[in-house]
């Protein structure tokens, strides 16, 4: 399995995403700065994946911490996941998993300094592991609703390199091949980082999933064609009302779907889930920099001075999403009930 982000005894080692598909490169953060920056940079991306990176910085901040008392460990903690907070806002796992390691923090009081930096990082590696867990559950759910055989449309990359392994909407996709169900995949580039052309292309060639890649302009016109009969999403934040922020491009999938009668699925772990948000009006969606778009490659593609917009996610409303897909089981419309049932809240 792809190794998309470990604890090490020197760090946290993440395989860097911004060099694939041509380069397969390790690189080992020793300390939270640089977890967080490579959350920020995108060496580390996908939701899940950017949320165990979260635990796995705090871990890392908290076991190099040189506090002596309590307090002072309790202030070195709210710096540490202060930094580790403010590397991306849209993907609700860096917030979930920030949670988490503050309630395991909290439940530590009054314990020695030493095991509770063990405890910390025990908590974090948990989360890894989980993370694999939820992903395979998610893939035996998703899995049935796809046909026996047909084409499958995916965006960005929900894989492996997006979790700590196997993937969400990919995992769906390897549970449903695993079955023996026969699937060609179409994968969007994804622009204008091109997680689709550069990774989930990548991926699913790894695992000798037939797949064909497409620019993002291509979807419609292969719905058309017949060719596309399922798509499988992830997603970086679900709100109460199933509305989901996914990356920017899948909006016009979803409604290119209904206008199809495409089944439009999203499959993401509950951490995805954020109950606390009412509807998608409400997510941020982070902005990146202009050159992204200006720029293919290192190239400049687009003259000096343009004014771009280049927000990393949009929000695909509740009404075109067929169902979604978690660990716990498949939620339908209406997704306010569906969903609440799901996380138990
Ligand atoms: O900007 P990215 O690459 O972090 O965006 C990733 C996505 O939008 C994924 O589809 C989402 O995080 C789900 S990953 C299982």
């Amino acid at each position: 399995m792809i190794k998309t982000l470990e604890w090490t005894d020197d760090g946290v080692r993440f395989i860097d995403q911004t060099k694939l598909p041509t380069e397969e490169i390790y690189v080992t953060c020793k300390t939270y700065y640089e977890v967080a920056d490579a959350i920020k940079t995108m060496i580390v991306r996908g939701a899940p994946a950017i949320g165990v990176a979260a635990g796995m910085g705090i871990a890392l901040g908290v076991r190099h911490s040189k506090a002596q008392t309590a307090d002072e460990l309790r202030r070195d903690f709210d710096h540490i996941c202060q930094v580790i907070g403010a590397t991306r806002p849209t993907a609700v796992n860096l917030f979930w998993a920030i949670r988490r390691m503050q309630e395991k923090f909290a439940s530590l009081q009054g314990q020695p300094i030493d095991h509770i930096k063990l405890e910390l990082i025990s908590e974090a590696q948990r989360m890894h592991v989980e993370d694999i867990a939820a992903n395979k559950a998610m893939g035996k759910h998703g899995a049935v609703l796809l046909p026996s055989a047909g084409g499958v449309l995916t965006h960005c990359n929900a894989g492996a390199l997006a979790t700590a392994g196997y993937g969400t909407a990919l995992g769906v996709i390897r549970a449903a091949v695993e079955s023996g169900k026969k699937l060609h995949m179409f994968v969007d580039e994804t622009r204008p980082f091109l997680q689709g052309s550069r990774l989930t292309a990548w991926e699913l060639m790894k695992d000798n999933i037939p797949t064909t890649l497409i620019s993002d302009n291509m979807a419609g016109a292969m719905m058309r064609q017949g060719k596309i009969n399922a798509v499988v999403v992830g997603a970086d934040r679900i709100a109460a009302n199933g509305d989901v922020a996914n990356k920017i491009g899948t909006y016009t999938v979803a409604v290119l779907a209904r206008e199809h009668g495409i089944p439009f699925y999203v499959a993401a772990p509950i951490s995805t889930v954020d109950l606390a948000t009412a509807d998608g009006s409400q997510i941020p969606i982070e902005q990146r920099a202009s050159a992204e778009v200006t720029h293919l490659a290192g190239k400049q593609i687009a003259p000096d001075g343009v004014g771009v917009e280049n927000p990393a996610f949009d929000v695909t409303p509740n009404k075109y999403v067929t169902a979604i897909i978690t660990e716990r089981g498949v939620a339908r419309p209406p997704y306010r009930e569906s969903l609440r049932a799901l996380v138990g809240a």
